[in-house]
Order: structure tokens, then sequence, then C-alpha cells
């Protein structure tokens, strides 16, 4: 819309006067956000942009290769991918307590996108992809939380740098969205539905291994898959696919199985403070569920979830 447009030339502008010739620094995640805010700042001043990418190793299936596909490739964007799988699992190993989950991701977090930061040297800027909705739901008056580190990483307090730089700061997420297109940024990254922080790590229940975290990441991209496929992708806000801690008994030929149980989540929503389970039709779930039992090895039941929030949350930890 012209509406976007201009406000996308008018930051353009902007960015580009207050930034000069400096060096501008930014923590990519994928998500739409920062994403939205990278290729605006990139537009701006090019090549003194520097984004920084940790792959962590609880990012879903193929996700790290979209994110550098997308940046590198089409945006020709300075990009680092850094990845630190072994170093996050080594630290998350016997860890099941998801807050503890989460405080482990989040001080790691900023610990690799310190040491990085400390090669490319001195940087003037560092942008954040705060959004206005961001802006409320920290200021006065905000909801208790009942899940910390709604943002991984927060602020790295170990980088140098002079001053924060928020593009998005006055946009609703579906401006940001609109914005996002006006830019070239691909529909499927545009729409892209929350991803949290910690990734799969909150999406195993219980402690992690490099095998549960296999099974989930597989399991999802079915469901994912299977729910494009039928066409219902934009009526659902969030759906994914979790593993329980629950392994119980099943029978496969003639053997009895004891494997584990993924369990399917999908909800409507609007602010994510409330949600809906989604009525996704059976004839959906049949596939996705013969579909992993059928492709995914150690699952041996397939489950969906009923439940609202309140009184469950959206994610299972
Ligand atoms: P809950 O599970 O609290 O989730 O109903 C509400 C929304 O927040 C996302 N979520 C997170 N996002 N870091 C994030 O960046 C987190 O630790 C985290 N925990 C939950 C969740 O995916 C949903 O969209």
């Amino acid at each position: 819309t012209w509406h976007m447009s201009s406000f996308v030339e008018d930051q353009v502008l902007q960015l580009r006067e207050k930034i000069g010739d400096k060096k501008v620094l930014c923590a990519l995640s994928g998500g739409v956000d920062s994403s939205v805010a990278a290729v605006l700042i990139n537009k701006a001043v090019g090549k003194q942009l520097t984004c920084i990418f940790v792959d962590h190793g609880l990012l879903r299936k193929n996700e790290g290769n979209e994110v550098e596909e997308i940046f590198r490739n089409q945006f020709d964007i300075n990009l680092i991918r850094v990845n630190v799988e072994d170093q996050f699992l080594g630290k998350l190993a016997g860890v099941s307590d998801p807050e503890k989950k989460r405080k482990i991701i989040g001080e790691e977090f900023i610990r690799v996108f310190e040491a990085e930061a400390k090669k490319i040297g001195t940087v003037d800027f560092l942008v954040q992809g705060t959004i206005y909705p961001d802006v409320i739901e920290s200021g006065p008056g905000a909801a208790a939380v009942i899940k910390s580190h709604h943002n991984v990483g927060g602020l790295p307090d170990n980088v140098d740098f002079k001053e924060i730089i928020e593009p998005l700061r006055i946009l609703f997420k579906d401006e940001v969205r609109r914005a996002g297109l006006e830019l070239g940024i691909p529909e499927k990254l545009v729409w892209r539905q929350p991803f949290p922080g910690p990734g799969l790590a909150i999406r195993v229940i219980g402690d992690i291994t490099k095998e549960k975290l296999e099974i989930v990441r597989d399991a999802d991209a079915i469901y994912r898959e299977e729910i494009a496929k039928a066409g219902i992708d934009r009526d659902i806000n969030q759906y994914f696919a979790a593993l329980t801690n629950m392994r119980s008994v099943g029978v496969m030929g003639d053997e009895r199985t004891y494997d584990y149980a993924v369990v399917l989540r999908a909800v409507t929503t609007t602010d994510f403070m409330t949600a809906d389970w989604a009525q996704i039709p059976f004839a959906v779930l049949e596939k996705v569920s013969s579909r992993i039992i059928n492709e995914v090895r150690h699952v041996n039941r397939v489950l969906y979830d009923i439940t609202s929030k309140p009184p469950a949350t959206i994610e299972y930890e």
C-alpha cells in the first residue's frame, strides 16, 4: 500500500542520515521482527550492517539454512552464522527444569553474541526488532510474567555500542508484515508463526538429547507440511509438535514397542495471552498421525491437545 511504501522510504532516509558511515550490528533470529528490521537497515546502509545469527541447534528442520539463503544469498547481507549446537547441548545436558533451560539458553546466547561482536570491533549502533506491542507490554502495568525470557538474549552488556536503533518501534505486527512484503521479504518468512527464542528446547519436555530433538524436529516438519498442504496454515496462529516426556506401550507388527508420545498443538488467538485450541479437520490429523508414526522412529503414539489458554499455556514449558 502507499502507506507502507512511504513508511519504508521515510525510514530508509532517516536511518541513512542517522547512521552516516558508521557500523551497525544486528542479532538476527529469523523471526519476522528482526528480519524486517535487518532488511530495512540493509536497504539504508548496505554493508555497514552486520547480522549475527546464532544457530543454537534448537531450530526447526532446515531453518538455519533457510535464514542463510534469504539473508546472504537473496539480500546479500553481511551475515555471520555461528554454529554452536554442541556448546548449547553440552550446557543443557541433564537439565529438565523449564526456567533453568531458558536461563541457560539466554545466557549462552549473549555470550556467543558478544564473542562474535568482539571480532567485528567497535560498532556504533545495535539494532533491535522491538515493535509497538513490546513497548506497551514492558511498560508500567505489564502483566505478570508466567514464563521468563520472552525474547532470548535481552541486551548484551559486554558489547561496545553507542546507541540502540529500533526502526519498527511504532508498528503493530500486521504493519511489520506489510513493511516486510514491501521490502521484498518472502511471504513464507513474513507470515511465519511465532517461534520461541529457546526454540525446541522447550518443546522437548524434560531433559534434552540430540535424539529427542531429532524426533520433535521431524514430527514438527511433517505436521507443518500437512497443515500447509491442507491450506489452513493462515487460519491457525500457532501450531507445532512437542515431545512429551512419556513413553508408552504399543505394538508394531508382532512386536511390543515402548516409545515416545508426540503431542500436536494448534491454537487460534489474536494476542497470544489467551488462545483457543484449533479445530483441525480429523482427516488432516489422521494424515499427520500416520505419517509421524511411519516416518519418525521411536514414536508409537500421537496425541492432539484440546486445551485452551487458560488454563494451559500455548507451549508446554
Ligand atoms: P505461552 O506458552 O506462555 O506462550 O502461552 C505465549 C507465546 O509466547 C511464546 N513463548 C516464548 N517466546 N521465548 C520467546 O521468545 C520464550 O521463552 C517463550 N515462551 C513462550 C509462545 O511460543 C507463544 O507464542
